[in-house]
């Protein structure tokens, strides 16, 4: 089976093939992405409205590039799917519109994916794939959750963020102290040149008993710092940035932990685009070693989004039997759409 997947739910426009012949765990044939970084950097923040214009403008190179790259026609296409939910409504419906008009066209079914079940799924991509069950860290822009994943479709929320998301602690945080969008990246770049213990920020919730997070009072603490520094910003710049990356790091580590004590479970997974932050993968190795749990990660390039987790996730569903693709060409999008509701879904629907 030949799965074409398509993710435009954010700022990321992404294409790939897998391919599940002889394999259990589905195999990437090519897959190629357009990032709009750049376009969004001069507003300092994704604007919905030119999102979904370029991506219309990008799905079908990136196809055509995809197939060339596997040496694969249209007509070996199997299924297509694409991002459902959530993301901005505007973008997924550009995916979900081209999905539905492949499909139709080729008379193949069409699978609507939920984008934090491709994250998730990510690292079965990599050269060293987990097994279930684990428990799942997802880290991205708009999400922080812990969950237990005991196959595929079967998952149950352990906990999540009250307020603001990991990467959005990033985002803002980097705001703050002037660097660019996205902020995750440059503020991590940044904070390799800085003293992670040069300022005192507050972990919220890191002994709260349960497995939720809260990162909104981390950037009115960097706030008040910025405020405070003033002009000495400048110098003490990359050490606030370290800091930052610290506090938000030992927060992740020590709920994971909690995650797999409390469940029993020995594996972990990593995945969103947070997962990319090397102080975090350096921590959570360092954590999982020491209590002899093996940690997994997608490979770096497949950690924030993209059109190869969307494809393999629908390859996964077709092949564990959770989901049938429908020849159904009425798209419809879940801008809002709850991992955990996954599981209650019937197949097919
Ligand atoms: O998963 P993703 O690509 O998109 C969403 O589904 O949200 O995650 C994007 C988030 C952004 O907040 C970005 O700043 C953050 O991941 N990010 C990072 C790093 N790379 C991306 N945060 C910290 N360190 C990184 N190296
Ligand atoms: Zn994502």
């Amino acid at each position: 089976m030949i799965v074409l997947g398509i993710e435009s739910s954010c700022d990321e426009t992404g294409v790939a093939l897998v391919d599940t012949a002889g394999v259990t765990v589905p195999r990437l044939r090519a897959h190629a992405l357009h990032s709009q970084i750049e376009m969004h950097q001069a507003y300092g923040g994704v604007v919905p409205e030119l999102a979904s214009r370029d991506h219309i403008r990008r799905v079908l190179p990136l196809a055509e590039q995809v197939l060339a790259e596997a040496s694969a026609t249209l007509r070996e296409i199997d299924v297509v799917a694409y991002t459902r939910g959530p993301g901005l409504a505007g973008a997924l419906l550009v995916g979900a519109g081209v999905a539905c008009a492949l499909g139709a066209a080729l008379g193949k079914p069409v699978l609507g994916v939920h984008h934090l079940e491709g994250h998730l799924l990510s690292p079965f991509l990599s050269s060293d794939p987990p097994e279930f069950p684990f428990i799942a860290l997802l880290v991205s822009g708009g999400h922080t959750q812990l969950m237990q994943v005991d196959g595929v479709g079967r998952y149950t929320l352990l906990g999540e963020t009250i307020d603001d998301a990991a990467g959005e602690a990033f985002d803002k945080s980097a705001k703050l102290l002037g660097l660019g969008y996205p902020g995750g990246p440059a503020l991590s770049r940044l904070a390799q040149q800085g003293d992670p213990a040069a300022f005192k920020l507050p972990r919220p919730l890191l002994h709260s008993g349960d497995l939720d997070f809260s990162f909104a009072g981390l950037k009115t603490a960097v706030l008040t710092q910025v405020h405070k520094l003033g002009p000495a910003l400048e110098e003490r710049k990359a050490d606030l940035a370290a800091s930052t990356e610290a506090a938000i790091a030992d927060v992740l580590v020590k709920k994971s932990m909690a995650a797999l004590e409390r469940s029993g479970l020995q594996r972990i997974v990593v995945a969103g685009g947070v997962g990319a932050n090397r102080r975090l993968r350096a921590q959570l190795d360092a954590a999982c070693a020491r209590r002899g749990v093996r940690v997994h990660y997608p490979e770096l390039s497949l950690c924030t989004d993209n059109g190869a987790m969307i494809a393999l996730a629908a390859a996964m569903r077709l092949q564990a039997g959770v989901q049938q693709a429908v020849p159904n060409y009425a798209f419809d999008v879940k801008p809002r759409w709850p991992l955990e509701s996954l599981a209650a879904e019937r197949p097919g629907s």
